[in-house]
């Protein structure tokens, strides 16, 4: 049993929270989340360092900028479960939330998030010779107002991270996983034709080519309907003392 906190608590921490109860997995300790609307919830508006202090895992599913101003205070006490990935593309927060964590001794798990496989990038880290990620979302999920299909930025992951924090984590996944935010090459589409976030993967290595297509319904949404699955999923594997056949 774990003791947990949550930093955010919208679509994805909402659905953490339920299979947290459901699996009996822990105690939430706390819920820190300005706007959050959760009777019956431990939910504080602001950080106290005190609730820190009793939490070993902070599951972070808010935005990049609050995981930044929150790092030191997580890992000083706990590790870290981030869904806010592209916090990682600004080397000064990489440096820090590393040097923190042997500091610490504390872990960062990075989920798959929206997408898969990114344990499968790792594997193959040393032999990519290029990784290249397509995403297209609806103009509503960028925030924007295209009429049309319009490519909005094609260079360096590190960068479309940086424009849209929000939009790219798996951006920022793949990069970490891989070959870094400098040589992973994004592009992002805003299309008002579509009602999903799809996201086209392609790696190519000494004798390797690989090619994914993950899509999944959005609705205007910065988060699609398989990553709550997915985030679960990441849960039971920090978590879960399960027997039998694991997928490794
Ligand atoms: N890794 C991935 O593949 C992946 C996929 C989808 C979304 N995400 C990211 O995960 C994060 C959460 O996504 P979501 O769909 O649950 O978002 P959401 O908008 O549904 O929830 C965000 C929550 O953060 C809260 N919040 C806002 N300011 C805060 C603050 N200062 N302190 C604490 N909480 C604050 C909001 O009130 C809200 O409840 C986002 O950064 C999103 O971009 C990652």
């Amino acid at each position: 049993m774990k003791k947990i906190g949550f930093l955010g608590c919208g679509k994805i921490g909402q659905a953490l929270l339920k299979h947290i109860k459901e699996k009996r997995y822990g105690q939430v300790v706390f819920i820190e989340d300005p706007f959050a609307d959760l009777p019956g919830e431990p939910v504080v508006r602001s950080p106290r360092e005190e609730l820190y202090g009793e939490t070993e895992l902070v599951i972070e599913c808010c935005t990049a900028d609050v995981l930044k101003e929150h790092i030191e205070l997580i890992l000083k006490h706990g590790d870290l479960l981030m869904f806010s990935v592209t916090a990682f593309s600004d080397e000064t927060f990489e440096k820090k939330a590393r040097e923190l964590c042997g500091k610490y001794g504390r872990k960062i798990y990075i989920p798959h998030g929206a997408i898969l496989g990114t344990d499968g990038i790792f594997d193959g880290k040393p032999v990519w010779e290029s990784v290249e990620i397509t995403t297209t979302k609806s103009p509503k999920s960028l925030g924007r107002t295209d009429t049309e299909r319009t490519v909005v930025y094609e260079g360096p992951a590190r960068e479309a991270c940086r424009l849209y924090p929000r939009n790219v984590n798996v951006h920022a996944a793949i990069a970490l996983a891989g070959i870094g935010f400098d040589r992973t090459k994004s592009r992002i589409v805003s299309d008002p034709a579509v009602s999903t976030n799809a996201h086209e993967i392609r790696l190519k290595g000494s004798g390797i080519d690989i090619a994914m297509h993950i899509e999944s319904y959005a609705a205007g949404a910065v988060t699609g309907a398989y990553t709550p699955w997915s985030a679960c999923g990441s849960l039971d594997r920090i978590c879960g003392e399960d027997s039998g056949t694991r997928f490794v």
